[in-house]
């Protein structure tokens, strides 16, 4: 009989729950290394300047670039964040079983020059390589909620309670650590006169989403529209899942309107515009908003994957507090219009996430994740 492994276990529980970590689109787009035998292990010295630690583990967090959008530059950032939820999820995990998380290197960029890591999956680009030692089981402040998913439906305006509040301001990650800060930033929305103001920015610039040909093209590869197509499919977005609940025909139909070349078309003739107004007005219904900025406006891989912790904790604290969350990117995705939003918002540096939130009137089921969670995992 073999003596269980507690990092084995932990990793066991860690690997299904961080699988169900949200990305932009959906996308995934993660891959993590599990260095195990020796000979990956040593292969680590290089990143790390130094010998390894015989008694730690190590994982390195990397981009996978098969999963990756790119159709403008600013979608780099979302990468890099929802990255960074993923990561932040195995450690939120492993921290339970008593294992704490030193950052031990971070890429300049993702696919940056480093040095080669033996047995890595081709298209994996490294961003961080993490060190996981012994330490006091830790719970994190607030952080336990299963039942966290994207909610686009309307949300009551109710305002949200103070210690509620108080609770979302404390979001947090190990990445962001005191003793070595990122520098990212919570900034909550509640009153009500700013959040109609966002809104109505919002439904001025929600067409862009739509207008922008090649980044709506990328889009809509990653939204399903058939029944088997959504039934099947183990990562992007359900149409149901981006509207509510749709007949065949009407599925059918938006995925005729939503057709890029045609899309093209009524984007010319003000159809863009028109289908994103009721979206401005659910930001300026919304009870709350929240947005996460880094003190730099080029923020490092660090500082966004820090990021990506910190907005995970802010949306599970949320959820467990009952509020509803629905990212709202398209302000952050051009660089003239985020200045713009910048500006709005008061808030200084680069803002790297922005959603709406509230107590949620319709619920939404879970997005599609790949079945077999293990297949972000390298184990070498
Ligand atoms: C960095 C980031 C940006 C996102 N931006 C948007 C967005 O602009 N609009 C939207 O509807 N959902 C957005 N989402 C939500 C994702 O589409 C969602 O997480 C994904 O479809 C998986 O669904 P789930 O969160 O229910 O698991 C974003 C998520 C992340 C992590």
């Amino acid at each position: 009989m073999s003596i269980p492994d507690p990092f084995d276990d932990a990793m066991d529980r860690a690997v299904p729950r961080a699988a169900r970590s949200p990305s932009s689109h959906n996308s995934q787009p993660w891959g993590l290394v599990w260095a195990r035998s020796p000979a990956a292990r040593e292969g680590l010295a290089a990143l790390l300047g130094g010998p390894v630690e015989p008694s730690s583990h190590y994982l390195v967090l990397a981009l996978d670039r098969e999963r990756e959008l790119r159709a403008l530059p600013s979608l780099a950032v979302e990468m890099t964040l929802s990255c960074g939820i993923y990561l932040d999820s195995i450690l939120a995990e492993l921290a339970l079983a008593g294992f704490r998380a030193a950052p031990r290197w971070f890429a300049t960029a993702p696919g940056a020059d480093h040095p080669s890591l033996a047995g890595i999956p081709d298209l994996w680009a490294p961003l961080a390589l993490v060190e996981l030692g012994p330490a006091e089981p830790r719970p994190r402040d607030g952080r336990r909620s299963e039942g966290r998913t994207t909610n686009r439906g309307p949300y009551r305006s109710d305002a949200v309670p103070e210690a509620v509040l108080l609770a979302l301001a404390r979001a947090s990650t190990p990445l962001d650590s005191p003793a070595g800060s990122a520098g990212v930033r919570v900034h909550l929305v509640a009153d009500r006169e700013r959040i109609r103001q966002t809104g109505e920015f919002v439904r001025e610039h929600a067409h862009l989403d739509f207008a922008h040909g090649e980044a709506w093209r990328e889009t809509y590869r990653f939204i399903r529209f058939g029944a088997s197509a959504i039934r099947e499919a183990q990562d992007g977005m359900p149409i149901t899942q981006l509207l509510g609940p749709l007949s065949a025909p009407g599925r059918r139909a938006y995925q005729l309107a939503l057709w890029p070349p045609a899309m093209a078309f009524l984007s010319r003739v003000g159809y863009a515009r028109r289908i994103v107004r009721p979206f401005g007005e659910l930001v300026a219904g919304s009870g709350l908003l929240l947005a996460l900025s880094t003190d730099r406006d080029e923020p490092s891989v660090r500082e966004l994957l820090a990021a990506g912790g910190v907005a995970i904790d802010l949306w599970e604290r949320a959820s467990a507090a009952g509020l509803a969350l629905h990212p709202v990117s398209v302000v952050l995705q051009h660089p003239e219009v985020r200045l713009r939003f910048q500006e709005l918002l008061g808030t200084a540096g680069r803002t790297v996430f922005f959603a709406r939130a509230g107590y949620p009137t319709v619920s939404f089921p879970p997005a599609p994740k790949r079945r077999d969670p293990w297949a972000a995992v390298a184990r070498l």
